[in-house]
């Protein structure tokens, strides 16, 4: 049985004056049966994970593809794992599209959270221009094979898709369109590691998830969680969301 998860992308938004959304969510959602993870900016996730035990992951937004080295600006897995986080995102649509980030970077930094000992969760997603050509599937496919190495379990990688025309539109995809991919996804990764491990892999959805249409969403076929944006910044939004995964 797959644990379902919601996880927050806090993208580049906040200071510590956020950090009261962590007590409140600790408040009402601590003992929540999905897995509830929370990936602030780099610069919040020493003080997040201090104030959030166990009963909260907090994640990172990015990480570079080395353990250490001259790469100024950058940050790698083993200094995210050393001040608390327990998952990296990975090829987030935003990273591909703002650093030119390709499927091969994604598959190295995918690795490398790996050799940390942390979980990746990678994004996949196609853009609205892939989607009106009727490309989606065949981006998924590549993006997939190309953005996760060989050895992806259950227990070191959760996959997002995330369409792109649907982060931070409030376009959220059709129910259709979800189950359509994510069923395609589960029979990728089923025909890559074999049925037993893709039965593992959680799959998440991500693009203008809200507490509104969760409970949709999560009743999908091969979907395990949200990942969420804007509606992860606020405690009070990000706990509708986990009630209804929950109740799902
Ligand atoms: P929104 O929920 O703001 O659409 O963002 C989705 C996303 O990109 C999460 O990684």
């Amino acid at each position: 049985m797959r644990r379902k998860m919601a996880a927050g992308n806090w993208k580049m938004n906040g200071t510590r004056a956020n950090l009261v959304e962590i007590d409140a969510l600790i408040r009402d959602h601590g003992a929540a049966k999905s897995e509830v993870l929370i990936c602030p900016p780099a610069t919040l996730i020493h003080a997040m994970s201090g104030r959030a035990d166990a009963r909260i992951a907090v994640g990172a937004q990015d990480c570079h593809m080395s353990a250490a080295g001259a790469h100024t600006g950058d940050v790698s897995a083993e200094m995210l794992a050393d001040v608390g986080a327990s998952h990296v995102i990975t090829g987030h649509s935003e990273r591909r599209a703002d650093h030119g980030e390709s499927d091969a970077d994604v598959a190295a930094k995918t690795a490398a959270v790996w050799a940390a000992g942390l979980v990746a969760i990678v994004c996949i997603g196609e853009t609205l221009a892939q989607r009106k050509s009727g490309d989606t599937l065949n981006v998924i496919g590549a993006q997939l094979a190309g953005s996760i190495p060989d050895g992806a379990t259950g227990a070191n990688t959760v996959i997002a898709y995330e369409p792109v025309w649907a982060i931070g539109t409030g376009e959220v995809a059709t129910v259709g369109q979800i189950a359509e991919v994510h069923d395609f996804i589960r029979a990728e990764l089923a025909a890559r590691f074999g049925a037993k491990a893709a039965d593992t892999l959680r799959l998440l959805y991500g693009g203008s998830v809200k507490p509104a249409n969760a409970a949709e969403i999560f009743a999908t076929s091969n979907v395990d969680g949200a990942l969420v944006g804007g509606a992860s910044l606020k405690a009070a939004d990000f706990g509708g969301i986990i009630a209804a995964l929950d109740a799902a």
